[in-house]
């Protein structure tokens, strides 16, 4: 079964693999989440990155994934201090740390741009690809895992190829792949999808044999987590949500089929998707999206969720079990994509996809940051988001209208980060309510958007704030538009006399005589 399953490669071992990357390579890794990442080699490289450091020799790759990856990459690379730059996407908490101290340089970028972008030469040559697979054939055909994120790319483009083989995995998970690697354009063709679960490509990737350097056997699992309970924010958040889809079905503005919805990771996406499933007026569906979770398989468990097209399948360990048992009912019922056509913004607009997706903080004009808190430091990246929100037919941001205990207001006068504008946002939605957007002048969206999301701890003072900014199509005062940030910089609470910070500041400029320069409650 093993030799089956990895020949005719030379077999290494994963210290032997990292050994053969050297110091400044451009190292692209398989992974879009934990699904798929690869796991042996890139562990074995941040050991080497230590022994290496340790000797007083420098190491450092460049790193290309499909989005983010298990532990094993960026946290271990990133402690390994082996990573000089990184594109495009992360959420290792070691490796934010890195980005935000200005030692990893970090390239943020719409996920479906990543696979063209490296086939165009964008970021120069890709030295080594690193990818686990299920199989590998004589003829050059590699079975992905539970990903396929960027590896066909990867695999197509890369001077050396690594196969992790990872024996835990099922071959048959690759009975759900629909692999095409578009041409780079004038070449390209248009991609004839017009259902989500509409395939023409081939269920594995195709390689040069010749550039193929060694196969790692490995047997660990991807890293699966549990399914955490929807709190009631997310579950308020997720109400607005399916009442509004309710009304767009009954007004018809969504047809009665209904359309497919993409969905993005965390506690609030999986709550929104449970309210959809609950909800008898809403249709069973499908799906169009770049990651299916927990909630997701729930679903198509029950019969609500007809079927997937996705990138990668990040299921919960139970989950991953019941997949396994019933691989004939999942694999009719999920595709899995490269992410360049997982997040093609061509198909996106084509099938009309209702996009949900999550946001750090929006402001009165309809402007989303999904990034930056303050605008200075990153948070994860722009995912996918931007594939979906800007193409899609109706585009959904939902957040929790304060965080870290009300002292931050996530509905500000002015976004100090914008990675959707006003034309990509049409419907903001927090556990207060739901602002839709659409056919509204800019007052008249910040109006809604205030009285509809924001907390009502700081809706007097966005009021104000809108009604004294002077005139305009956009009405900003320039000097006032960032107070909040500033008072959260300075107090560590966007309104401190309102919530304090916690634990307390000095008491010393805390009165709105002592910061005239800010809009505190009191001072507008
Ligand atoms: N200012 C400062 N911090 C904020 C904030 C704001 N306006 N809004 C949220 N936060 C903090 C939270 O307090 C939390 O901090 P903690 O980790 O210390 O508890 C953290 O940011 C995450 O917020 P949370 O409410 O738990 O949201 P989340 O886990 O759903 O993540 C995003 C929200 C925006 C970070 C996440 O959805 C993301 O990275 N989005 C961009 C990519 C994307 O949309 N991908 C899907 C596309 S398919």
């Amino acid at each position: 079964m093993t030799a089956l399953r990895s020949a005719p490669f030379p077999r290494l071992t994963a210290d032997e693999a990292a050994a053969l990357i050297p110091h400044g390579a451009m190292v692209a890794f398989s992974g879009f989440t934990p699904a798929g990442a690869a796991k042996a080699v890139p562990l074995a490289l941040a050991h080497r990155a230590k022994a290496l450091h340790d000797a007083g020799q420098l190491f450092q790759i460049r790193v290309l994934t499909g989005a983010s990856t298990g532990s094993h990459i960026d946290d271990a690379l990133a402690e390994a201090r082996a990573i000089a730059w990184r594109a495009p996407y992360q959420s290792s908490p070691a490796l934010r740390e890195q980005i935000n101290d200005g030692s990893v340089a970090f390239v943020d970028m719409h996920l479906s741009h990543l696979p063209p972008a490296v086939l165009s030469g964008f970021f120069g040559k890709v030295d080594v690809a690193v990818v686990e697979a299920t199989e590998v054939t004589h003829d050059g055909r590699v079975y992905l895992s539970t990903s396929i994120g960027a590896s066909p790319t990867f695999l197509h483009v890369a001077d050396k190829i690594i196969l992790e083989v990872n024996r835990s995995q099922s071959r048959r998970i690759s009975d759900m792949a629909d692999i095409l690697v578009p041409k780079r354009p004038p070449f390209r063709s248009a991609l004839d999808l017009d259902y989500p679960l509409q395939r023409f490509g081939k269920t594995y990737a195709r390689i040069d044999t010749e550039r193929v350097v060694g196969i790692v056997e490995t047997d660990e699992p991807d890293e699966l987590n549990g399914y955490s309970e929807s709190d009631g924010i997310s579950r308020a958040i997720a109400q607005h949500v399916v009442d509004f889809l309710v009304r767009e079905l009954a007004a018809g503005r969504v047809p009665r089929e209904f359309l497919p919805l993409q969905s993005g990771v965390g506690n609030i996406a999986n709550a929104v998707l449970e309210g959809i499933g609950e909800h008898t007026d809403i249709p069973d569906f499908i799906m169009y999206t770049e990651v299916l979770q927990a909630a997701g398989f729930d679903l198509m468990q029950r019969g609500r969720l007809r079927g997937a097209s996705t990138c990668a399948l990040v299921p919960t360990p139970g989950q991953m079990q019941h997949i396994l048992s019933d691989l004939d009912f999942y694999a009719s019922r999920i595709v899995l994509r490269p992410q360049e056509i997982s997040n093609n913004p061509a198909v996106v607009r084509q099938l009309g996809v209702i996009s949900m997706n999550t946001a750090l903080e929006v402001d009165m004009f309809g402007h989303v940051n999904s990034t930056h808190v303050v605008g200075r430091r990153m948070m994860n990246g722009v995912g996918g988001s931007g594939d979906f929100a800007r193409n899609a037919h109706l585009s959904i941001f939902m957040c929790p209208s304060t965080a870290k205990k009300q002292t931050i207001s996530t509905i500000v006068p002015m976004c100090t980060h914008v990675d959707h504008n006003e034309h990509s946002v049409q419907v903001i939605v927090t556990e207060h309510g739901l602002a839709d957007l659409r056919g509204l002048a800019p007052h008249e969206r910040a109006m809604t958007i205030i009285r509809r999301c924001a907390h009502p701890a700081y809706r007097d003072y966005l009021l104000r704030y809108l009604r004294d900014s002077g005139a305009g199509h956009i009405r900003h005062d320039l000097q006032a538009c960032f107070a909040l940030h500033q008072n959260l910089l300075r107090y560590g609470s966007m309104l401190p006399d309102v919530f304090p910070a916690n634990p307390p500041l000095p008491a010393i400029g805390r009165t709105p005589g002592s910061c005239p320069d800010l809009r505190c409650p009191q001072s507008v």
